[in-house]
């Protein structure tokens, strides 16, 4: 993919997103927050791309992925006004559904095509299925980094925001309680991710995000979380207890192991 054909695609991005503006301050914000999360998603992707040394052409093949990731977010919002799959639609398969409909691609070489769709439809799954190699494979492990550290960047915004600043659409309706369920801070010490289903309170929904940490694919993924203090900044946000403080020094030691390894 050259600069041009990004540059076009953006700009497809950005007239589809003014399609859906709208005077309603409450979902204006959320559809801002949207296109927001966007753009930062493709300056991550880009730098997880350029740590990994990929051509410039890969750059931005890896930059259009992370561009259409959440396309189907819009479509979801205007139909369901909510960003909770479970509870409306899955946004990816959604976001796949979009870009063949409307053709967006049809200027891109058929091979990149096929690795835009794919990665835009896996990007949100549990775990990254068995069976994908190669570029298939690698674009969508960096898609779901970028994601990720987007998403704790909105999250932890949100945390701190009071109810009148807050996206609407953001919160997962979970009890705002001091409370947290044993088996979330177990899952976390065996490094396993956590199902949105088994969650109980906003402090489950915080741990989970910490449990993000070990899914993450590459090492200039775990540099951006140490830079950005992704866990000590959530740490902050769950309640003083030693099993909490003993999960979170948990994650801390795994990421500092993960950085010894390069
Ligand atoms: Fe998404």
């Amino acid at each position: 993919m050259d600069r041009q054909e990004l540059d076009n695609l953006k700009q497809w991005f950005s007239d589809y997103c003014r399609t859906f503006h709208t005077q309603n301050a409450e979902d204006q914000q959320n559809i801002t927050l949207k296109e927001e999360h966007t753009l930062h998603v493709c300056d991550n992707m880009a730098a997880i791309a350029r740590d990994l040394s990929l051509d410039e052409g890969r750059v931005m093949l890896a930059e259009a992925v992370a561009l259409f990731h959440d396309v189907g977010r819009f479509l979801q919002y205007k139909k369901y006004h909510t960003f909770r799959d479970h509870i409306s639609v899955n946004h990816a398969a959604l976001g796949a559904k979009v870009l063949l409909e409307n053709n967006v691609l049809r200027s891109v070489p058929k091979r990149e095509q096929d690795l835009i769709i794919r990665a835009v439809t896996l990007h949100n799954v549990f775990a990254v299925p068995e069976g994908l190699d190669g570029d298939a494979l690698l674009f969508l492990k960096m898609v779901r980094d970028a994601d990720k550290l987007d998403i704790w960047r909105v999250s932890l915004e949100y945390y701190t925001q009071s109810e009148a600043e807050r996206a609407s659409a953001v919160g997962l309706d979970l009890p705002d309680t001091d409370g947290y369920s044993p088996e979330i801070l177990e899952s976390l010490r065996c490094r396993e991710m956590v199902q949105m289903s088994a969650l109980r309170t906003l402090n489950d929904f915080k741990l989970l995000q910490l449990a993000w940490i070990f899914d993450l694919n590459f090492v200039s993924s775990m540099r951006m979380v140490v830079a950005r203090r992704i866990v000590e900044r959530i740490a902050s946000l769950l309640p003083d207890a030693v099993e909490i403080k003993n999960a979170v020094d948990f994650v801390r030691d795994y990421v500092a192991g993960r950085l010894r390894e390069t």
